[in-house]
């Protein structure tokens, strides 16, 4: 029986405070403009992904997500798997005693405990396992920024799952790329009353998956111009100063901005994108009640590419804010229905209240 070689690993989600929204080079995945986000525990929403190869697989690379098969022959998955085997062919050059894992087929499987494709960063936890996962099959030496560097390339915010925090994907200049990468900007533990709140107004697959919609947007959008030339620079240095000092107001209101920012490019896309719904923005002018409430910014929300939401608060203010997001789900039939969709996907709501890692 020829031997099975195995890693298994799992990956966090990371949700954008400073949105990625645009592609300077398609083949690279080279970004417009700098982002910031937030790693979430593994704990509440991750994916785990297992890479076994062997000499006794034959045909090509496969991919099983969510227990069905995926389609890996895109350019942008094959240059992950392109350059993780060049790593390792590598590896085995240095030293003959190793076994020639490289030649042999992959079988990689992996699960969302969370909606694949809904604008909840499938694609970031994805493929930030699926590279780890690899690596970790290969035993590669090479550090989180390399794996992130070809982590980018899967999906553009994968690169900010490889470290847990607060995290930059500073857009670079350089036509290769090699100065296009995620770094900490403080790690989870300077902030550790940050806590999100996800609320899934659908886990249905979005109509327009992000490499698209942000292809349009570039495209079409006068405003997007103003975007990345404007406001990304000016929220990027906001937000640096709000994680420094703890300003949570500060944080709250460039994320807010940002969101809305992202989602009026995408308005102003010929023809127009919608990502957000009804529900969705029933839940920002809960966040605006909340904060009403309180006398001042104790939630901001924020939504991805598609409905929905994410709302960060501070530990000391749960019982406020998610308390009474409870009673608009208790209240709302939108959200009541889609709740328990969420819940049969393996994920109960009451569990959705993700720290950092
Ligand atoms: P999202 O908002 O969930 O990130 P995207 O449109 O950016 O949505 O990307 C969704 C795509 O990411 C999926 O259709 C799939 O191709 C890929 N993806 C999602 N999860 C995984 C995974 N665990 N492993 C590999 N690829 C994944
Ligand atoms: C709105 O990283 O999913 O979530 O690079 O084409 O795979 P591709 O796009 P993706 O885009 C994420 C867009 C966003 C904002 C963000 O995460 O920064
Ligand atoms: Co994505």
């Amino acid at each position: 029986m020829a031997e099975i070689y195995r890693a298994s690993t799992t990956a966090p989600v990371n949700i954008a405070v400073v949105k990625y929204w645009g592609k300077r080079d398609a083949k690279l995945n080279l970004p417009t403009n700098s982002s910031l986000s937030v790693t979430l525990s593994q704990a509440d929403l991750r994916t785990l992904t297992t890479a076994t190869c062997s000499s006794s697989y034959t045909g090509e690379d496969t991919l099983t997500l969510n227990g069905a098969p995926s389609d890996i022959s895109g350019a942008r998955t094959q240059a992950c798997l392109r350059e993780l085997r060049a790593l390792r062919v590598a590896v085995e050059e240095k030293d003959a005693e190793l076994p020639k894992i490289s030649s042999f087929p992959l079988r990689i499987v992996s699960e969302n405990n969370f909606p694949t494709a809904a604008g909840l960063a499938s694609s970031a936890a994805g493929f930030a396992a699926l590279v780890r996962a690899i690596a970790d099959l290969y035993e590669l030496p090479n550090s989180p920024t390399e794996l992130s560097m070809i982590a980018r390339q899967g999906s553009g915010s994968a690169c900010r799952s490889l470290f847990g925090g607060y995290v930059a994907w500073q857009m670079g200049s350089q036509a290769d790329g090699l100065d296009s990468k995620a770094v900490e900007v403080a790690p989870a533990s300077h902030w550790p009353e940050m806590r999100a709140l996800v609320l899934v107004a659908s886990a249905a697959k979005k109509g327009v998956s992000s490499t698209s919609g942000m292809q349009q947007t570039v495209g079409t959008s006068d405003l997007f111009k103003e975007r990345i030339t404007n406001v990304v620079p000016k929220h990027m240095k906001l937000m640096e100063e709000a994680v420094a000092a703890r300003d949570f107001a500060k944080f709250a209101e460039v994320t807010m901005k940002d969101s809305n920012s992202f989602h009026s490019t995408c308005a102003d896309t010929y023809p127009p994108i919608y990502y957000m719904n009804d529900v969705s923005r029933a839940a920002v002018r809960a966040v605006e009640a909340i904060n009403a409430a309180a006398g001042k910014t104790i939630a901001a929300y924020t939504f991805d590419a598609g409905p929905n939401c994410v709302v960060y608060y501070l530990e000391k203010d749960t019982a406020a804010v998610v308390g009474t997001f409870y009673n608009l789900l208790a209240s709302t039939e939108g959200w009541k229905a889609e709740a328990k969709s969420y819940a049969s996907s393996g994920v109960q709501l009451e569990e959705a209240v993700a720290t950092l890692i």
